[in-house]
């Protein structure tokens, strides 16, 4: 019987694999480090980005950070800091002590947050790159109008984009629809981080500006985090190989 990884390398080069696995996050959206433990290895090596939130951070704190790098995983600290500039560069500091490689903040904390972060990350020696979130993924046009918002998520995430870049930011997270924009307004070496990525014909659930792998990966992503499509799929392994099958091809188009 063939295996995941036969069948992500029957489909694609392995060069072209290894660029794939170098871009796709695994969110670990799971609510304990027992489950994260018994979760891993239905992966099968298949993936080496991590992304722990705020579910996992709650329950198994910083603990969980140090044994995912050391087992070997990069990781994506997904703790979406917003709050007064103090407490955001003081949250900034102490994470950057984790090991995690990528840490998020809100783009709409204002930019003298943002800077605040920028200056902490700055002083630390190991610090993990900050991302500034712009519009989630989980929000359409209603959402935002809700909040007080009247433009549509593209005009508010170019706003947030903008006011990020121009206190220094290099990464942002966005979704794909947004993702061809701000690549052309913040150059190549920035790193654009999409989740509400849904392969063709997966449930949506609460994710409202979804697209494929292939879309997102043409619209100039850097990097593509899924959850649940993996996480919960029955077999999570064979659900990430074929993400990775269908962002290699993509990759070599
Ligand atoms: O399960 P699913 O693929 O929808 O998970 C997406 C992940 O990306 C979640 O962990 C969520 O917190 C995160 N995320 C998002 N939208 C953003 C930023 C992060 O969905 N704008």
């Amino acid at each position: 019987m063939a295996t995941p990884h036969d069948i992500a390398d029957s489909a694609t080069s392995i060069s072209a694999l290894t660029a794939a696995r170098d871009r796709l996050i695994v969110a670990l959206d799971l609510p304990d480090a027992v489950l994260v433990r018994q979760f891993l290895p239905r992966l099968e090596g298949q993936c080496r980005w991590l992304k722990v939130g705020l579910e996992l951070f709650v329950a198994a704190g910083p603990a969980i950070i140090s044994e995912l790098v050391e087992s070997g995983y990069s990781v994506f600290l997904d703790l979406k800091l917003h709050d007064i500039p103090n407490t955001v560069a003081g949250a900034v500091k102490t994470a950057s002590t984790l090991g995690a490689s990528l840490l998020t903040l809100h783009a709409a904390g204002g930019p003298h947050m943002l800077h605040a972060a920028l200056d902490a990350a700055a002083s630390m020696p190991k610090a993990p790159t900050l991302l500034a979130v712009t519009v989630l993924t989980s929000m359409n046009s209603q959402q935002l109008h809700a909040t007080g918002i009247p433009q549509p998520p593209s005009q508010q995430v170019e706003l947030l984009a903008r006011m990020g870049l121009a206190v220094g930011m290099r990464g942002f997270v966005c979704s794909a629809e947004e993702s061809a924009q701000l690549r052309t307004i913040c150059g190549a070496e920035t790193s654009l981080v999409v989740p509400g990525i849904r392969p063709a014909g997966v449930a949506l659930d609460d994710q409202q500006r979804v697209a494929t792998p292939t879309l997102a990966l043409q619209n100039g992503a850097s990097y593509l985090v899924v959850g649940r499509p993996i996480v919960q799929a029955p077999e999570p392994a064979s659900a990430a190989a074929a993400i990775l099958s269908e962002m290699a091809s993509a990759l070599q188009t």
